[in-house]
């Protein structure tokens, strides 16, 4: 894949953003003193408890927790990767983000410049199939077809549906001009060469959905029959740019028509992605023809709050509703609403919003299954509640699937659902059903020692850092911490950094999610009285540092005479102990040096 991303670039993104600027074009914000307010977009509240403070260029909602600086923001409100917002925000600004040269940079080059073909010749392809739905002789048969569905010329354009020909190969001749570019397009699945080494298109007399990525990149094609014999619909196969498991159709223009998503609608096929839009539900996505995975429900997770599975009432759409269901328990965090919409045999999503109007389907949607509903529903369909084997068997099919989630919400739904179900009492079924391991220590339950108190200060205030200079001997100090403190105070000291400039350095690394909690710690000091905070917490461990060093010379003594400058350490610790003791109390900067 692409080098990384040098950290000094994301340092000088960070630099030249605003992330005022940056929410302000996705939520618009309103000042309040000195930070910017907002209803939170990633909950649902009626008071803004969502702020963006300029100073530290860091975002932090007190309802929700949500916080980060602007690379974090697009992640969490694009619903993007790290690297893919990393060059969102870079795009704004004009920034083009360079990447480090690996071991090989020649190779490295190359598989950027091919796949920077591979899109290009994509979108050709797209570009191709949309151009002879409007030349090709078949033309208006094809079209016919789609008015016969029901789509507009405007759905039609949006989607980019267009039609592959009936030759053998078209798309060949029009998109390759040498044996590389043939190559390619093989590579890509949109060409085949059979046995005789002869060439041909995959795709032949079909109408053809473009998938794009969720950078609108067009990966792959769904290519639909139109009459006759065949399969009804051919997908691109798996290629170094279509990872199925990865991408939903629909999703890219979900996110073109809507700044925030307030829902999203998985649905079966591609048609009914495109007859939803055509009623005007532009929210809805198809996972390709495959079972919902895990990937595909962090990324619309990520993008919203609220997702309805919305499956055949026939047994291939329950079963894939139940793999859903399993593939979002490790995702469920409070405040996400995962529900399911079954329809009426020999229906889906297209005939019944055609059949019934955009708003029965909405009334619909409206009504889906909740989570626990149907949860209990599908486990309990096979078995006799009212027996006790029936009952016990519902117990040990739940527990393992309700130990795998995180959320408290969705936990405790269960376990007074199961416990209702059972019969017992939701304590005794409780006791019985491990707590998943905790996505995040809660912040109530962040125990705020002295080290933290001091690293969460200067990550908040990083100019602290150059106030109050640190001394290399304190990096021996035995407390927990001191290396990360040491580390985030070098780190500070060298260059003027924001709480998010600073927050950045730690992306990936084991303490980022301490780190994470601490930033965003409220230590309720005036703003006059955090400089004073942070010297007093300082002190203490010069303080305990003093003291540690004096006992270790002595456990020293014991075994061996000291040395002439151990002596004189020694007398210095102790001059610095009684200095404090009498209050005479320099800040001890000067002892600590000795
Ligand atoms: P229409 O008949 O055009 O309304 O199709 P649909 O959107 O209702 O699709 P259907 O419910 O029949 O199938 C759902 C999805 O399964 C499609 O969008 C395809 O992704 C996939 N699919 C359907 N038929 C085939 C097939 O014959 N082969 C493959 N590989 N996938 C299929
Ligand atoms: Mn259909």
């Amino acid at each position: 894949m692409a080098g990384l991303i040098p950290k000094s670039f994301i340092h000088d993104l960070l630099d030249r953003a605003d992330v005022v600027e940056v929410v302000d074009s996705r939520v618009p914000l309103k000042k309040a003193g000195r930070n910017y307010q907002a209803c939170c977009p990633f909950h649902n509240e009626k008071s803004p408890s969502f702020t963006v403070a300029p100073d530290k260029q860091f975002f932090h909602c007190f309802g929700c927790g949500e916080h980060g600086n602007a690379i974090d923001f697009l992640m969490r409100y694009d619903g993007l990767e790290f690297p893919d917002a990393v060059e969102e925000l870079a795009a704004l600004l004009g920034m083009e983000v360079p990447r480090e040269t690996s071991v090989n940079p020649q190779a490295e080059a190359r598989k950027r410049q091919q796949a920077a073909d591979d899109y290009q010749q994509m979108e050709h392809a797209a570009k191709f199939f949309a151009h002879q739905l409007r030349r090709h002789p078949n033309a208006p048969k094809v079209i016919e077809y789609l008015k016969g569905r029901g789509l507009s010329g405007e759905i039609v354009k949006a989607f980019q549906i267009g039609y592959a020909p009936d030759g053998w190969d078209e798309l060949l001749k029009a998109l390759s001009k040498d044996q590389r570019s043939k190559d390619q397009l093989v590579d890509l699945k949109l060409v085949n060469r059979n046995d005789n080494g002869r060439y041909y298109d995959f795709f032949r007399d079909r109408i053809m959905f473009p998938i794009r990525d969720r950078r609108g990149r067009v990966v792959g094609f769904g290519g639909r029959i139109l009459e006759g014999d065949g399969p009804k619909y051919l997908n691109s196969p798996e290629t170094r740019v279509f990872h199925k498991g990865r991408e939903l159709y629909g999703f890219y223009e979900v996110k073109q028509a809507h700044r925030q998503i307030e829902q999203v609608v998985i649905v079966e096929g591609y048609m009914d992605v495109v007859a939803l839009a055509q009623a005007g539900i532009d929210f809805a996505v198809a996972s390709l023809g495959t079972a919902t995975t895990t990937d595909q429900l962090q990324m619309l997770f990520r993008a919203t709050r609220k997702v309805v599975c919305c499956y055949d009432g026939d047994r291939a759409g329950r079963d894939a509703a139940w793999r859903a269901l399993e593939n979002a328990l490790p995702l469920l965090t409070d405040g996400l609403e995962l529900s399911f919409l079954f329809l009426p045999d020999g229906e889906d999503p297209d005939t019944l919003v055609r059949k019934e109007g955009a708003d029965a389907f909405t009334a619909r949607l409206g009504q889906a299954q909740s989570f626990t509903s149907y949860f209990f529903s599908h486990l309990s369909e096979q078995l006799d509640l009212a027996s006790d084997s029936g009952r016990a068997a519902l117990l040990s099919q739940a527990k393992p699937l309700i130990e795998r989630i995180a959320s408290d919400y969705y936990r405790e739904a269960l376990l007074a659902e199961l416990a209702r179900l059972l019969r017992r009492e939701v304590s005794q079924v409780a006791a019985q059903v491990k707590q998943a391991p905790a996505t995040g220590v809660k912040r109530e339950e962040l125990k705020i020692t002295p080290m933290r108190r001091a690293i969460a200060l200067l990550l908040q205030y990083p100019q602290l850092a150059q106030e109050v200079p640190v001394h290399d001997a304190l990096g021996q100090l035995k407390v927990p911490g001191i290396q990360v403190f040491m580390q985030l105070h070098k780190q500070a000291r060298e260059q003027n950094l924001t709480s998010a400039q600073l927050l950045e350095l730690w992306r990936g690394t084991r303490e980022e999610k301490l780190l994470r909690q601490l930033v965003t710690w409220e230590h309720h000091l005036d703003q006059d009285k955090i400089s004073q905070e942070f010297f007093d917490t300082f002190l203490y461990f010069i303080d305990l540092f003093v003291e540690q060093r004096a006992n270790e010379l002595l456990a020293k003594e014991r075994v061996a005479p000291l040395t002439h400058a151990e002596k004189k350490e020694y007398m210095a610790l102790m001059q610095h102990r009684a200095q404090k003791n009498t209050g005479g109390d320099d800040s001890g900067q000067g002892k600590q040096r000795s």
